[in-house]
């Protein structure tokens, strides 16, 4: 199914200048860049990103932390359409601790603090963020980008990829 997602580049990777490189990897994978922008989050904006919810998942200082972390700098906000996006580019990315991520992802190899020292010391740079499924995907899109924002056209390679 030709899905849409959202995926966030946030402050740690602008910071640490891979902005490119993280980008890449959706590109070449054949995954279409519909929209882009950087943006200066406010609280209210990270608030309603990551909402009550990661309080209720991982309690409430994890988003407190979560906030302060995603508001330190400017983000690159970027949404990508393409078959099955939404899965595609949670595997791309890898899991949550980058401990824990594959090798060949970005967040297994960009970072490496684990799961026990996220806990320990609140701490949870990953570098990318991106929709978890379908309705969290549109919610987000929504969030961060308006309708005129978002475009249409065709790769030239989308005869092989789709
Ligand atoms: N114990 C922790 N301490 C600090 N930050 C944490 C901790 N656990 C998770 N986080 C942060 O909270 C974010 C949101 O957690 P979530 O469970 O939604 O993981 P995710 O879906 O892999 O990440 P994201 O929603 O950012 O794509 C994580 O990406 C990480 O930055
Ligand atoms: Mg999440």
């Amino acid at each position: 199914m030709i899905q849409q997602t959202l995926i966030l580049i946030k402050p740690d990777g602008v910071k640490r200048g891979l902005i490119g490189e993280i980008l890449k990897r959706f590109e070449q994978r054949g995954l279409k860049i519909i929209a882009l922008k950087m943006v200066q989050p406010t609280k209210s904006l990270a608030g309603q990103h990551y909402s009550e919810s990661i309080a209720e998942k991982h309690g409430p200082a994890v988003r407190n932390y979560l906030l302060d972390y995603v508001t330190s700098g400017p983000i690159i906000a970027i949404a990508v359409q393409g078959a099955d996006a939404i899965t595609i580019v949670r595997k791309i990315v890898g899991s949550t601790y980058p401990g824990e991520s594959a090798i060949g992802t970005i967040r297994g190899d960009y970072a490496h603090a684990s799961k026990e020292y996220a806990k320990k010391n609140n701490q949870g740079q990953n570098l990318v963020h991106a929709s978890e499924n379908e309705e969290d995907a549109k919610k987000e899109l929504a969030l961060w980008f308006s309708i005129d924002e978002i475009h249409d056209y065709k790769r030239s390679d989308e005869e092989y990829i789709l």
